[in-house]
């Protein structure tokens, strides 16, 4: 059976024997319904420590006594075409850590698309978190993510996870395999509020920086 690469970077391959007629194959990826990995070909991980996210966390002093090497947030993804590609679709998790830095939840870096106007849908598979959401005019707002919640993330939105429970935040992802990741916006000008704990329940407070 002829087996035609359909992903060239990295040493994974998704087949694409399965379009022979008549066919009836087992996928190449599965989704985990056990511990929510994503097992298979083409898959990726990523894993972001505190030392990737210097200037993410508002409270200096706390950031700089925490172990650099604490792991803040891991993503998976299963890219069966190559970045970039117009009209393929990437599917990926988030899994954020529980925790806080002084009073700021623990939380993803925050991107806009590279192509800004490529939506997204998220959704909450365990835990409970709040979706930071900012528009191009920085205003801010969030969405409660939970077991089954669903967002759909317009293009030329800003988005950042955070994970205000005590259990590990997983949230499932599908965005367009052209949309990339555009980091510098927000590590430059950051979000417009910040996600804190006040009185023992997360806020939206207007960034002081
Ligand atoms: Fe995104």
């Amino acid at each position: 059976m002829k087996k035609i690469t359909v992903r060239e970077n990295g040493s994974s391959t998704i087949s694409e024997n399965m379009r022979n007629h008549l066919n009836v194959i087992k996928p190449d990826v599965v989704f985990n319904l056990g511990d929510y990995r994503i097992e298979g070909k083409a898959v990726m991980e990523r894993t972001r420590k505190l030392k990737d996210l210097r200037g993410v966390f508002q409270d200096k002093t706390a950031f700089g006594s925490e172990d650099p090497e604490r792991v803040v947030y891991s993503v998976q993804s299963c890219r069966p075409v190559s970045e970039g590609k117009e009209g393929g679709l990437f599917f990926g998790t988030s899994a954020i850590m529980p925790g806080k830095i002084g009073d700021e939840y623990l939380m993803t870096k925050g991107h806009f698309h590279q192509k800004s106007d490529r939506a997204e849908f998220y959704w909450g598979v365990q835990g409970t978190g709040i979706l930071i959401l900012m528009d191009r005019k920085r205003n801010t707002w969030a969405e409660e993510v939970y077991p089954g919640s669903l967002h759909y993330i317009a293009g030329e939105i800003a988005h950042r996870l955070a994970n205000t429970g005590a259990a590990k935040l997983i949230v499932g992802a599908c965005w367009p395999s052209d949309a990339g990741h555009n980091y510098d916006e927000i590590a430059i000008h950051g979000f417009s509020a910040r996600l804190v704990e006040r009185n023992g329940k997360p806020e939206l407070v207007a960034s002081s920086e």
